[in-house]
């Protein structure tokens, strides 16, 4: 392919993009397909001889499309929403296009400056204190940072890996004679029983112990569940150095206390970690920021705009209050990336803060998105998708079918048929079955429900009376009405 011929076939690649996008209404929502479909439709072997370009296109509906589920469309309501805007797709185009990776700072001054700067405009935008800054506001340089990271699983695991790092070496202080590794057996995180399990997976890589704690009716770590466990591990022997902290779990958006859980860190000297991987976008809206009052006793904070903040997958944006802790625990220095820039100890190489060493121009998408919508544009955007979760709320309220496990929260609304666990598990699968629509289910204490998330950026009201039909409808089929 030359120059020229990426240009024509560049133009048609967006007019596919747009012509998916606008059409997508009538496809199915929930692949159907069978495991291992793709084999049969597919040659054993890559080809010999050089395909055309027309026949590789026939291929997309034929054999990917129906393995695709669509995450874009204004019935998906499972998970939580994949981050998406033309912007942001435009910007990723150019990503590509250039073609950089920005590990140090030399290999792309411009790729580590455009996110200093955008962590630092979204850090403002969000209101947290400037010590996660790298800049104040008088552009004199600070002692943190933010970086971004591929996902929230990442943003936790360097979060642990730093403040095992650090409690290693704590621990070395007051008995000289551990070595590493037994000094690493002593450490314990915590995280509540409603933690992604993205927490487990770092606990697991950083090779650490992990207690998950009891929350509350609001399925809400408290700081009393947390000082009792801390206790009871001290007087075991054991090191207690990590919290992760929630605001918006997985299951049902619930918020872990960081107003008592903080101070608790604080005094037993644990480092809080903050996942707020999908709820951390509506902070930027001044009446959700009250969701963060705490974030001034965590030590590292992190949220998806690939999640809710029209910014496409991957887009995980992590700040450090000391980033000096995050470098001391990842920092590798080998011959082949030594520079004069880097030991000039006046840039920022982002290699060091990560786990990777290959990175995209990931900023560039977030710097589209902010100038493109700017601020307020991002809190109408967040507002509305609130206010079609609220929608949904009401019309959920006006069928005595249905009970609200807990109260809904941002764009979730997690809801139930009255009734049994397998009343609820048949009704959910009999509505993903309808290929109409896509909902996952959750377990919340002992029952079993249903979450409807706002998933797509397409949603509109009228789409919340389709989602509405197909609910109430399915749910009279299953109850037998
Ligand atoms: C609260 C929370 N944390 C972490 C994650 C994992 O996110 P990622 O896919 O970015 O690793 C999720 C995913 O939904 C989540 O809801």
């Amino acid at each position: 392919m030359d120059v020229d011929e990426f240009r024509r076939r560049g133009k048609e690649m967006v007019d596919m993009i747009a012509d998916y996008y606008s059409t997508i209404r009538e496809r199915r929502v929930l692949s159907d397909v069978q495991p291992g479909y793709l084999r049969s439709l597919l040659p054993f072997t890559a080809p010999n001889e050089p395909e055309k370009w027309e026949d590789i296109v026939k291929d997309i509906e034929r054999a990917i499309m129906p393995g695709i589920t669509h995450w874009l469309h204004p019935q998906f309501h499972a998970y939580f929403p994949l981050g998406f805007s033309f912007p942001s797709l435009l910007a990723d185009m150019l990503c590509n296009g250039v073609h950089t990776i920005g590990f140090s700072w030399i290999t792309s001054p411009a790729a580590t400056e455009l996110e200093m700067i955008v962590l630092d405009w979204l850090g403002i935008a969000l209101k947290l204190p400037s010590e996660f800054l790298l800049q104040n506001e008088h552009r004199e340089s600070q002692k943190g940072g933010g970086v971004i990271q591929g996902t929230a699983s990442e943003a936790t695991l360097v979060a642990m890996l730093a403040a095992r790092h650090e409690a290693v070496k704590k621990l070395q202080l007051e008995l000289p004679e551990l070595k590493d590794h037994e000094a690493q057996g002593k450490l314990i995180a915590y995280g509540s029983d409603q933690a992604n399990s993205s927490f487990d997976k770092a606990a697991i890589i950083a090779a650490v112990k992990l207690r998950k704690l009891p929350t509350d009716e609001n399925f809400s770590l408290r700081g009393e569940a947390l000082e009792t466990v801390i206790k009871e591990d001290v007087q075991a022997g054991l090191h207690p150095f990590y919290l992760l902290a929630t605001l918006g779990t997985t299951s049902s958006c619930a918020f872990d206390n960081l107003l008592e859980l903080g101070p608790i860190c604080q005094k037993f000297g644990l480092w809080m970690h903050i996942d707020a991987a999908y709820a951390g976008s509506a902070f930027i809206c001044p009446e959700y920021r009250p969701l963060l009052n705490g974030v001034e006793y965590a030590e590292s904070f992190n949220f998806n705009p690939h999640k809710w903040m029209l910014t496409s997958f991957d887009c995980s944006c992590l700040w450090l209050k000391r980033r000096a802790a995050i470098i001391n625990a990842l920092s590798v220095d080998p011959v082949v990336l030594q520079n004069a820039a880097s030991d000039s100890g006046l840039v920022v190489d982002y290699r060091d803060w990560e786990i990777p060493l290959g990175r995209r121009f990931r900023s560039l998408k977030l710097w589209f998105v902010l100038r493109l919508y700017g601020i307020t544009g991002l809190q109408q955007f967040i507002r509305k998708q609130i206010q079609l979760a609220k929608k949904f709320e009401t019309l959920i309220r006006s069928s005595d079918l249905f009970e609200f496990p807990v109260k809904p929260v941002l764009g979730l609304v997690c809801f139930r048929l009255k009734g049994s666990n397998d009343l609820n598990k048949k009704y959910l699968k009999a509505l993903n079955d309808s290929g109409t629509i896509y909902m996952i289910g959750t377990e919340l204490g002992d029952q079993y429900v249903l979450r409807m998330c706002i998933g797509s950026t397409q949603t509109k009201e009228s789409d919340i009376d389709i989602t509405w039909d197909i609910v109430k409808s399915i749910a009279n089929n299953t109850v037998g009405k």
